[in-house]
This record gives structure tokens, C-alpha cells and sequence, in this order.
């Protein structure tokens, strides 16, 4: 491989000039390999926050992350593989119920999935919420898996795109995380690594999201599907609403008993519209015949949920934890609650223990927010509008303090928000 100056390449890209494939191909590979130091790879990644990426070297960026490592074969499967990918928000418990209704829908759903950082919940997290259950799979369970159960969400491997554990690692000490180049590279390399036929992406928008805005969600979805597209994935994006909460509850095992409601047939409007249009775009996606309101209905997706969280170790019959304290957030007021807002739900639930500050922390499975209404509701003054469950006394006085401001009682209801806001797909399909 040829020999470049990091240097050189840092000024180029500060003066906003694009790199070309093998400077792209050997940063990667000496960074991720501990030649390039930290210092010389944190300057790169500032440039590229300021000056973003042009599409080719966006693809290359993100072949040379994909190249770091292995690739699942997946091919071998007698169903046809389509996964999702949330770019993360407050009570976004959806892939809990989306991979075993896609399972159900015939699918093979392969969503190696990340844990929770900051005020956004991780999906293996919630998981783990239950007694026994494992995130940890070697290949040929994950493999084996799929075939007989049709779903597994496990924590992705050291051997899938190790250049984005080294990079994203950087990324958050250096404030480069909200790059939306680095984040379509990040999320893209490891579900093209993962094998994956097809992919539907949700895009959060709003308070609790990263991407506060629509221009620059729709920015990074098209920025993904290009990419995704490019590797011979079929992908989709959604933009959907993330400024209050999605569904009831913040928090892991408040989640996952939310989810498996929704399992049962009940559960949350919202979270029902989201998860059955994620679901529509995969059946899509994937040429599954299933239309999957009806799967939903049947009852075949909580099978496959018991079937996958089983095969994992864990009892799907077992009780989730509750916590020993909860303390109650009250109306200040007769009325409607006008807004409930993401952000300061997902701080308090993570202050109250559901969430981690460092990669590292542990994660509690009980802590979290109850929300007793919702927006649009009608709530009375005195009674309670959150709860706040923790099984730690000392955590109650932070997430109350994230909760000051976070919320108006108002007179009467505004209209609803609207939950599924945009949809980006490939140039020619529909
Ligand atoms: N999730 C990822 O995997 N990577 C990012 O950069 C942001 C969110």
C-alpha cells in the first residue's frame, strides 16, 4: 500500500479539498491498525466535521470501513434478509417488536444492534433487562438462529467494521459525532458488514433525535440509502417525529413490557403506527407477500418473540424487574398536556439510572419514566402526569431538574403531531 503524510492529508481536507481513494484506503487502515496516532486521526475527523465529504469519497470512506473487518454470509438462508436501523430516540422500543412481526411476516431479520450511549436508549440494554437473555453470539449461532427462529437482535461482533469502533470511540471525546457523513459511514459499514439483502432506516427528527431538523435528517437518510444502495442493499429511509416520547415508557424493562403488549395485540398508538409502517417498507423492501397489520393481529409475532428471546437464554414467562422507588412528577393544573418533551424525558430517565454517561457504565434494568399521559391528553391538577422509577434515592433530584420546563398543561389540545414525516427511497423505485 502506498505511503501518504497524514499531515498532508489533514490540510487538504481543511482547505476543503476531497481525498482521493487510496489516501481514503490508507487512513483507515492505518488508523485502525494503531499506525496513524489518535492526535493526527482526531484533526482529520474535525476537518471532515467542518468540510463533510463529497458522494465518491463518502463510498470509499466507508468501503475501507467495511474492509476493516469480516463480512456475514447470510446467503445461505432459505428466507430473504431485511433488518432495520434507528438512528436512536426517546422510548424507541420498536426493533423489539419489528423483528419478530418481520420474522413473522417470513423474513430472515439479522439486526445486530448497539447498546445505548447518552440520553438515547440501546436496544441490548432493554434486552438484557431480562433475566438470562445473552447479546452475545458467536457466527454460526447467529446463523443458526435465523434459520430456525427468523429473528435475532445480538450485539454486533469484534470482527464487523472495527475501523468504526476505533473511529466512533474518537469521535466522542473530539465532538465529531454529529457529522452527518460520519454517521452514515458508522451506521452503513456495519449493516453492510452484517449481510444484510435489504434495510429500512428510521430516522428520528426532532428533540430527542440527533438530528434536530428535517433538511439534515433528510441530508443523512439520502446520504445512507446512496450508500446502501451503492453495496447492493436495498434501503429505504423514514423520517419520523422523536420530539416526545414514542410510546409510554423511557427506561429498559418498562420497555420491553410495552413491547410485549404490543406483541399481544395492544400497546400505544404510536408506537403501533411507526412500527407497522417500518414494517410495510420492509415487506416491501424484502417482496414478502404478508401484509403485516394482519401478522400483528394474528398473534404469530409474539411466537416468534418468545421463540428468539428463549433462544437466547432468557424465560420469556419469567416477570420483569420493577423498581423499589417511584415518585410521581404531578399536574400543576387542570388541562390538556400541549407538549411532553423527548429530550428532557430521556435525560431524567438516564439520570434515574437507564442510561450511561461512558461506553463502559452499567446500565440499570428497572430505572426509568412512566408517562401517565401523553400529549393531547387531558390531566388533572394534583394528579400524576410521569412517573419516575429508580431503585436509587440519590438519582431523583437530577432527573427532576431535567424535567423543569419539559412539559405545558394548556387549555386546549393542538393537533396532533404527525409521526411518519418523510420518505426517502432509491432514484426509481417509488
Ligand atoms: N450510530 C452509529 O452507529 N454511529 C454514529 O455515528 C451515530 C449513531
Amino acid at each position: 500500500m502506498s505511503d501518504f503524510s497524514v499531515v498532508d492529508l489533514i490540510c487538504a481536507k481543511r482547505d476543503g479539498q476531497a481525498l482521493g481513494p487510496d489516501e481514503i484506503t490508507w487512513f483507515i487502515d492505518g488508523y485502525t491498525n494503531g499506525r496513524i496516532p489518535d492526535e493526527q486521526a482526531s484533526a482529520l475527523l474535525m476537518a471532515i466535521y467542518f468540510q463533510a465529504m463529497e458522494p465518491d469519497e463518502l463510498a470509499v470512506w466507508t468501503q475501507a470501513m467495511i474492509d476493516s473487518g469480516e463480512r456475514l454470509d447470510l446467503s445461505g438462508l432459505e428466507h430473504p434478509t431485511v433488518d432495520k436501523h434507528s438512528t436512536g430516540g426517546v422510548g424507541d422500543k420498536v426493533s423489539l417488536v419489528l423483528a419478530p412481526l418481520m420474522a413473522a411476516c417470513g423474513a430472515a431479520v439479522p439486526q445486530l444492534s448497539g447498546r445505548g450511549l447518552g440520553h438515547s436508549g440501546g436496544t441490548l440494554d432493554k434486552l438484557e433487562a431480562i433475566a438470562g437473555w445473552r447479546a452475545s453470539l458467536s457466527n454460526a449461532e447467529i446463523l443458526s438462529q435465523l434459520a430456525d427462529v427468523g429473528a435475532v437482535i445480538c450485539a454486533a461482533g469484534a470482527g464487523l467494521a472495527p475501523a468504526d469502533r476505533r473511529i466512533y470511540a474518537l469521535r466522542d471525546v473530539t465532538g465529531t459525532v454529529p457529522s452527518i457523513p460520519l454517521i452514515a459511514s458508522s451506521i452503513m459499514s456495519k449493516k453492510i458488514a452484517e449481510g444484510t439483502s435489504a434495510l429500512v432506516l428510521d430516522v428520528k427528527v426532532g428533540s430527542g433525535a440527533f438530528m434536530k431538523t428535517h433538511a439534515l435528517a433528510r441530508q443523512l437518510a439520502e446520504a445512507m440509502v446512496t450508500l446502501g444502495e451503492a453495496h447492493g442493499v436495498r434501503t429505504a429511509a423514514l423520517l419520523t417525529g422523536m420530539d416526545t416520547v414514542l410510546g409510554r415508557t423511557a427506561g429498559n424493562a418498562l420497555e420491553v413490557r410495552e413491547s410485549i403488549e404490543t406483541l399481544a395485540g395492544g400497546g400505544p398508538d404510536d408506537l403501533v403506527e411507526v412500527t407497522l409502517a417500518l414494517a410495510r417498507e420492509m415487506a416491501e423492501l424484502a417482496d414478502l407477500g404478508a401484509d403485516p397489520a394482519d401478522v400483528l393481529a394474528s398473534g404469530a409475532a409474539m411466537d416468534v418473540w418468545r421463540a428468539m428471546i428463549a433462544a437466547q437464554g432468557g424465560d420469556p414467562d419469567d416477570d420483569l424487574p420493577w423498581a423499589s422507588i417511584v415518585e410521581t412528577v404531578n399536574a400543576p393544573a387542570d388541562g390538556v398536556l400541549g407538549r411532553l418533551d423527548a429530550l428532557a424525558v430521556g435525560i431524567a430517565a438516564w439520570r434515574l439510572g437507564a442510561g450511561r454517561a461512558r461506553k463502559e457504565d452499567p446500565v440499570s434494568p428497572t430505572a426509568g419514566v412512566v408517562c401517565r399521559a401523553v400529549e393531547g391528553e387531558p390531566v388533572r391538577a394534583g394528579e400524576p402526569l410521569l412517573e419516575l422509577h429508580t431503585d436509587d434515592e440519590s438519582l431523583l433530584p437530577g432527573a427532576l431538574a431535567a424535567l423543569e420546563g419539559g412539559f405545558t398543561v394548556v387549555a386546549e389540545a393542538g393537533a396532533p403531531r404527525p409521526l411518519i414525516l418523510d420518505r426517502v427511497t432509491a432514484g426509481g423505485r417509488a
